[in-house]
């Protein structure tokens, strides 16, 4: 019987803080092997630095956008890979430039910070940073906007099933994928709003984070326009969002990051948030968040971007 495949650390515990590195190749290099070399190496700089600290649960999650897989790997390509579509509707979600993303996960923000200057130190000659995120969780897993973020996310099985890529993509089993955007909201005109109208807009109660009754929700709930299905069985996908923020910008965001075997069904639910299930019927968050970018990454088992 052959091992089964190891899939690089979608499915991490989430963590109290995590670095978002969405990174361009540099134009008109042609050598682009430290970042192959990188993802080889990615496993041993992750163990040097949480060697001292096992507890602090360091991770590191590597994903290729569509036109840097055909520079650093070409043919075979995964079967769903392709550029962020950006979404026109009663809200815009756009398509912003990446080639690669770090996904960077610990309990504690120095090591997320040691290993993000460590990929840079690596891959620096051939890449710049596109955009840098420093997460955090709020008081009681909240985001910024008061609710309790990521009650529904798949555990365990669920969550591997959801995520990771199985045999219908043969050479890809393992894989997964990943849709980032990056969220800003008004934050004053979501506090000027009664309590109950932005429980409304989430389908759960603010304080207590209870989902209402189904026949109590909004038709244009958060947790109803994500909640989708295919033949009877509820399509999941594993979430980490994370606050983030500048007071001295006035900038309050939630990172979002969804991770699915296919991008058909995180791209169906920005669908529904974004243009509205029927038209027209889209997610009143996005009334108070903006979304300012958009990419979609494929994230290879382990031994493939180890170059075995
Ligand atoms: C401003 C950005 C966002 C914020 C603040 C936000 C916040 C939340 C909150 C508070 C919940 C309820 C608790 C939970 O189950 O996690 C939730 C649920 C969920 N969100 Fe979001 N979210 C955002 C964007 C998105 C996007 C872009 C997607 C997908 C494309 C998404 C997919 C989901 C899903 C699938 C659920 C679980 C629904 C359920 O099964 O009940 N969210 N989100």
């Amino acid at each position: 019987m052959s091992a089964p495949i190891k899939a690089q650390p979608v499915t991490a515990q989430l963590t109290h803080s995590a670095i978002f590195l969405v990174v361009v190749l540099k134009p008109g290099v042609d050598d682009v092997s430290a970042v192959r070399d990188l993802g080889a190496d990615l496993a041993g700089l992750v163990r040097a630095i949480s060697f001292r600290h096992p507890d602090r649960r360091l991770s590191c999650v590597m994903g290729f956008g569509s036109g840097a897989w055909d520079r650093l790997y070409g043919a075979p390509r995964p079967a769903e890979l392709h550029p962020f579509k950006e979404i026109k509707g009663a809200h815009h979600a756009p398509a912003t430039p990446g080639d690669l993303l770090f996904h960077i996960r610990a309990t504690h923000m120095d090591l997320c910070f040691e290993l993000a200057a460590q990929v840079m130190e690596r891959i620096g000659d051939v890449a710049t940073v596109q955009d840098e995120v420093h997460g955090f969780k709020y008081f009681d897993e909240r985001d910024l906007l008061g609710f309790v973020d990521g009650t529904e996310n798949p555990v365990d099985s669920d969550a591997i099933k959801a995520a990771i890529v199985g045999a219908e993509d043969p050479a890809f089993t393992g894989g997964s994928y990943v849709i980032v955007q990056k969220y800003l909201h008004n934050l004053k005109a979501w506090n000027a709003i009664p309590v109950e109208t932005q429980e409304r807009i989430i389908g759960r109660k603010k304080l207590s984070d209870v989902e209402f009754a189904d026949d109590a929700k909004a038709s244009y709930a958060h947790n109803v326009l994500t909640n989708i299905e295919e033949n009877g069985e509820e399509l999941k996908i594993v979430r980490d969002n994370m606050p983030f923020g500048d007071i001295g910008k006035g900038e309050f965001g939630t990172y979002f990051i969804g991770y699915a075997c296919s991008p058909a069904r995180i791209e169906r639910m920005l669908t529904n948030m974004f243009v509205g299930l029927p038209e027209g019927n889209y997610d009143r968050l996005l009334d108070f968040s903006t979304a300012v970018t958009g990419t979609l990454f494929f994230v290879p088992p382990v031994a493939m971007l180890e170059g075995d």
